[in-house]
């Protein structure tokens, strides 16, 4: 047992290799209990507060779910719904939680905001997702990955390809290299992920045994693999303008039927974090498909999306069991 209390979760690399797979042993241990009726509470008078400056579906409703699975309460402040960032400053506003809560969730857009609420707040603080890092996702992604293919942490194989500019590009890259993975980022040169990001994770591979690498081959990155991730091209708060650019700089490193064969394995799976813009019948993606022409799809194809391979949805529930490990872990009684 590792006792991770009082921790907070703002980066993958703040927990060790060791650290990680425990949560991820306990994120399997409370799913199998909730699946058998089993799930002891043990984050009872526990009052968590969920600030998200940014809108959420699956965050938001892992950590209300797994809160009160657990015994606890949640408060929810949305987007525009309290002072901060308009009237109060991240300082403050985490001194003034700290005294009313035993932990805060945070969603905003840049990884020094949950670092500066973090120092200030005096009670765990995890990471919702920032522009940086997104670690609650990756708990979810390694259950995932582990459940479907039946492999230790350290011999999976998976792709990332569109833009890795961003948390999925860069939190898939450094948590393969924490648990000893062959992890491959495919993008345009432009939208690789920043060199101090690339060599952390070198560094940690080193000690680990994982193989990291970043191409702009798609092809090249995903030969021989057993999951092949990507992720929304236009992120949260740009604007429309960069659309067309992005999206003939990413038509390449599109997921769809050819890319998956290109790995070689008939047994290849797809992930993607969540939303996707597979087809046409969310307003955001009729209007990109209608100014660009993707009709098949923008990251990844309709297709792909609606076929066996396609494993979002148990990675979306790995949200529930993975987000509950964090909370037991750093604030269970
Ligand atoms: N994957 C993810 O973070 O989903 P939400 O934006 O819906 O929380």
């Amino acid at each position: 047992m590792f006792n991770l209390r009082g921790r907070s979760f703002l980066k993958e690399a703040d927990f060790s290799p060791t650290e990680l797979r425990f949560l991820l042993d306990l994120s399997r241990d409370l799913k199998r209990a909730k699946y058998t009726g089993t799930e002891q509470p043990r984050l009872v008078g526990k009052e968590i507060a969920l600030v998200f400056a940014k809108t959420s579906t699956r965050t938001r409703s892992a950590f209300e779910v797994a809160v009160h699975d657990q015994g606890g309460d949640v408060t929810y402040l949305d987007p525009g719904g309290s002072q901060l960032g308009h009237k109060e400053s991240v300082a403050d506003t985490a001194r003034v939680l700290g005294r009313m809560y035993d932990a805060i969730e945070f969603r905003g857009d840049r990884q020094d905001q949950v670092e500066e609420l973090a120092r200030h707040a005096g009670v765990p603080v995890y990471n919702g997702l920032t522009a940086e890092w997104h670690p609650t996702q990756m708990l979810a992604d390694f259950l995932t990955m582990h459940e479907a293919s039946g492999k230790p942490y350290d011999r999976l194989a998976y792709a990332y390809v569109g833009d890795c500019r961003f948390n999925m590009g860069r939190s898939l890259l450094v948590m393969g290299a924490l648990m000893g993975a062959d992890v491959r980022l495919a993008g345009p040169p432009d939208l690789h992920p920043p060199a101090d990001v690339v060599e952390l994770a070198a560094d940690i591979a080193r000690a680990t045994g994982a193989r990291v690498t970043v191409t702009a081959d798609p092809a090249e990155a995903v030969a021989d693999v057993d999951f092949v991730h990507t992720d929304v091209w236009v992120s949260m708060g740009e604007s429309k303008e960069v659309w067309a650019d992005r999206v003939k700089l990413l038509a390449p490193y599109q997921v769809n039927r050819e890319l998956l064969a290109a790995s070689g394995n008939p047994d290849v799976r797809f992930m993607h974090c969540l939303p996707a813009f597979h087809n046409a019948q969310t307003v955001v993606g009729a209007e990109i498909i209608a100014a660009t022409g993707m009709d098949s799809g923008l990251e990844v194809t309709d297709e792909v999306f609606e076929s066996p391979a396609c494993i979002v949805f148990d990675q979306a529930e790995n949200r529930l069991h993975t987000i509950k490990a964090v909370l037991v872990a750093t604030l269970g009684a």
